[in-house]
């Protein structure tokens, strides 16, 4: 079965509401790993928006299963992962106006710098994965990096508007994930995946991980973290 990832960035946002200490990304994280999620993600953003050095940490502390920590390639964030150490990498980019993550990594003309960034990371015994868009070109790049996973950018397949075009990101998606994983690459994907459209994402045979996030949460806080994990991973077997 593909592993859910279960990003809970949205929770610390909700905290950042009031700058105080509720709601607690890390019961957040405990809560859906004993719903059976597969590992958590958290995107330490330069302008620490949600998610806080802190809680980094203490999730490096709690989580059990599988932390992936998603940050921008600069020098501050490789520090901090090589002293962390979370289990995975997921390099993505970054602008400081954007409401969340809007594109994939160009990893074509940010080669030297990944390069560089990716070699530190994977002395540390950290596993990377860069988040693009499913094209052929960045593909190939992020193997020739030396990236070992990519994640397939879906908010494309998840803002589609009509029949065909959902079907034509989906078939864009399943043949990328084909050819990564023909390049060696381990294959993973998420964006704006929710409860109506994760079903045909999740019967990608070399899809290993969807990583998902505003909608759990937005789920949870109607009923319940444990809930919300359940009926994600129902849909994706
Ligand atoms: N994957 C990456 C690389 C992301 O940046 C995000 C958003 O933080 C997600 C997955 C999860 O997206 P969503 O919150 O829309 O499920």
């Amino acid at each position: 079965m593909v592993r859910l990832g279960v990003n809970v960035d949205h929770v610390a946002t909700l905290r950042e509401a009031r700058k105080g200490k509720l709601p607690d990304p890390i019961a957040a994280a405990v809560l859906a790993e004993m719903a059976g999620a597969h590992g958590i993600v958290c995107h330490l953003r330069e302008d620490r928006r949600h998610i806080k050095d802190k809680d980094l940490y203490l999730l490096k502390e709690v989580v059990k299963t599988h932390l992936n920590m998603e940050m921008a390639a600069t020098d501050e964030m490789v520090n901090i992962a090589t002293e962390v150490i979370p289990d995975m990498v997921t390099l993505v980019p970054e602008r400081r106006a954007e409401l969340t993550t809007e594109g994939g990594l160009d990893v074509i003309s940010n080669f030297e710098y990944l390069e560089d960034a990716i070699r530190r990371l994977r002395a540390n015994n950290i596993v990377v994965s860069l988040f693009i868009d499913p094209e052929v070109n960045q593909i190939k790049a992020a193997a020739r990096v030396k990236a070992d996973y990519v994640e397939l950018h879906t908010g494309n397949y998840a803002n589609a508007d009509t029949l065909n075009r959902v079907a034509d990101e989906l078939e864009r998606i399943r043949s990328m994930a084909v050819a990564a994983n023909k390049l060696g690459l381990g294959v993973s994907a998420g964006h704006g995946l929710n409860y109506q459209n994760v079903r045909e994402i999740a019967t990608i045979q070399q899809i290993e991980e969807l990583n998902i996030g505003h909608a759990i949460i937005a789920k949870a806080l109607m009923v319940g973290m444990e809930r919300a994990v359940k009926e994600m991973l129902d849909l994706m077997r």
